[in-house]
C-alpha cells in the first residue's frame, strides 16, 4: 500500500440564518436558564429558515472549498446525514448540482445517526489512498429536531461541515489505526413516520460512554497512540457537557494523570462553536474540529483524537496530526461571520416554525425567500424538491 499521507485538505462549516437563545425555551418551560447554559453547556441553537435544509446547508459549507480548490479532481461527493429528505435519492445528488461538480463523479448518502460522517471520511481516505490524484468531498449536514417540551428540545440545532479529503493534506493527516464498536441499542432513533427524533436521554448518555470506552479499548489493542501521546480531544457533542462527561470517563478508563485545568485546556476550544450552533448530529464533531482549529493559536504537529458516536449505536475513535502551515488555510473570519450573522427569533416565531410540516400532496408549495445563504430550498412541486442559487450566490459568481 502507498504511504502517501491522506487527510483533511480543507474544512469549512455553515449554519442557518436564524438563532434562538435557549433562555427563551427555559422561560417558557419555567426552569432556570442556567440548567441549559451551564448544566448541559448550550447557549443558543441554530434554527433553519423556511428555505433552508440539509441540502442548502451542505452546499453552503462546501462552496468555499470548491471555489478555492476547483472541481476537476473531485470524483466522489458523500453527504452524511440522518435528516433524510428522500427515501431513495441521495441528498448528495442535489449538492453535486448546486456546486457545479462534473458529471464523472459518484454521489452518495451515508447514514448511521451522528456517526455517518466518520464512516464517510474513512471511505474517502481509502479512495484517495488508492488513487492520490483524486479528491473526495465529504459533507456532514443535519437538522436536530425533538418534540416541544421534551428533554431533548434544548439540544436541537443545525449545521454542516464540509471537508476536502486529499493526498498530502494541508490541514490534518489521518493516522491509520482506528478503534471500533457497534451494538444494537435503542437509545435514540427516528422512525420513518416521524420528523422528530425519539430518545431515552439517560440511556443515550450511558450508551455513548459505553461505546466510547469499548472503541478506545479496541483502538489501544490495534496499536493506536495512548492517552499521553494525544494533545487535543474532539468528541461528538450532542450538548457540550457531554464531551466533558465523556472525557472524564476516558481519563478514568485510560488511568491517565490529568488535572481539571488540563481537561479544560484540551476540550474547551472544541466546544465554542457547538455551544452556539446546538446539536448538528453527524456534523457536530467536525464543527468541534473547526472550533478547535479556529480557537487555538498554534497547533502545528499536534495530535488530535476524534471520538465519534452515533446512537443505535456505532462508535469510532481515530487520530490525526495537524500539518505545518495549516493556519493559513483556515476560514476563521467566515465562520465567525456565519455565527454572528444569524438573526435572533422569539419564542412565537420559533414555535410557528417548529409546528410547520412538509406538504404531502402533489401541488405547488413555494417557500418564501428567507435565507441569507447562497442556495435555497424553493419548495415542493409535483412531489419534487426544488433547489436554486440565491442572488447572494450570483453576486459571488460575478
Ligand atoms: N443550574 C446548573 N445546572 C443545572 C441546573 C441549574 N439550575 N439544573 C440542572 N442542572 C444540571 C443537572 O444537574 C445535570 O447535570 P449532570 O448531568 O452533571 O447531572 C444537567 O444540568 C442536566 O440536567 P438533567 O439531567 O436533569 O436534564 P434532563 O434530564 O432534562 O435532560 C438530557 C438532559 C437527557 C441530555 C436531554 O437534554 C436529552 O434528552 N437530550 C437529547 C439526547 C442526547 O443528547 N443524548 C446524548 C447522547 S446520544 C448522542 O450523542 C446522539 C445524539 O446526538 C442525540
Amino acid at each position: 500500500m502507498s504511504s502517501t499521507p491522506v487527510g483533511i485538505h480543507d474544512i469549512s462549516f455553515a449554519t442557518t440564518s436564524l438563532v434562538l437563545d435557549l433562555g427563551v425555551i427555559a422561560t417558557r418551560m419555567g426552569i432556570d436558564p442556567q440548567k441549559y447554559y451551564s448544566g448541559i453547556g448550550q447557549v443558543e441553537m441554530s434554527v433553519p429558515a423556511r428555505d433552508e435544509d440539509i441540502v442548502t446547508l451542505a452546499a453552503n459549507a462546501a462552496l468555499p472549498i470548491v471555489e478555492r480548490h476547483g472541481r476537476d479532481r473531485i470524483r466522489t461527493v458523500i453527504v452524511a446525514t440522518e435528516t433524510g429528505i428522500d427515501q431513495s435519492k441521495a441528498a448528495a445528488v442535489y449538492v453535486h448540482r448546486l456546486l457545479g461538480l462534473g458529471e464523472n463523479c459518484r454521489a452518495v448518502e451515508f447514514k448511521q445517526a451522528c456517526y455517518s460522517a466518520t464512516a464517510a471520511l474513512q471511505f474517502a481516505a481509502a479512495i484517495v489512498q488508492r488513487d492520490p490524484q483524486q479528491q473526495v468531498l465529504v459533507v456532514a449536514t443535519d437538522v436536530a429536531r425533538y418534540d416541544l417540551q421534551s428533554s431533548g428540545e434544548p439540544t436541537q440545532g443545525a449545521g454542516a461541515a464540509a471537508m476536502l479529503v486529499a493526498a498530502d493534506p494541508a490541514i490534518i493527516a489521518l493516522e491509520p489505526v482506528t478503534g471500533l464498536y457497534t451494538e444494537d441499542i435503542m437509545d435514540f432513533w427516528r422512525p420513518n413516520h416521524r420528523d422528530t427524533a425519539l430518545v431515552d436521554g439517560k440511556t443515550s448518555i450511558r450508551a455513548y460512554l459505553h461505546a466510547i470506552e469499548h472503541a478506545w479499548q479496541d483502538a489501544q489493542r490495534q496499536g493506536a497512540p495512548g492517552f499521553e501521546q494525544i494533545d487535543y480531544f474532539c468528541y461528538h457533542q450532542p450538548f457540550t457537557v457531554m464531551a466533558v462527561k465523556a472525557h472524564r470517563h476516558l481519563v478514568k478508563i485510560a488511568a491517565a494523570q490529568t488535572s481539571s485545568a488540563q481537561v479544560d485546556a484540551v476540550l474547551e476550544p472544541s466546544l465554542i462553536y457547538n455551544r452556539q450552533v446546538g446539536n448538528s448530529y453527524t456534523a457536530s464533531m467536525y464543527i468541534a474540529l473547526v472550533s478547535l482549529l479556529d480557537n487555538v493559536a498554534q497547533l502545528d504537529g499536534k495530535r488530535i483524537a476524534f471520538l465519534s458516536y452515533g446512537s443505535g449505536c456505532v462508535a469510532e475513535i481515530f487520530t490525526g496530526v495537524v500539518q505545518p502551515g495549516y493556519a493559513s488555510h483556515l476560514r476563521t473570519a467566515a465562520h465567525a461571520a456565519a455565527l454572528q450573522g444569524r438573526t435572533a427569533i422569539d419564542d412565537a416565531d420559533y414555535l410557528a416554525r417548529h409546528a410547520q410540516t412538509q406538504p404531502t400532496d402533489a401541488g405547488a408549495h413555494p417557500t418564501p425567500h428567507e435565507t441569507t445563504g447562497h442556495f435555497r430550498y424553493a419548495g415542493l412541486s409535483g412531489n419534487k424538491r426544488l433547489y436554486e442559487a440565491t442572488p447572494a450566490r450570483s453576486d459571488r459568481a460575478s
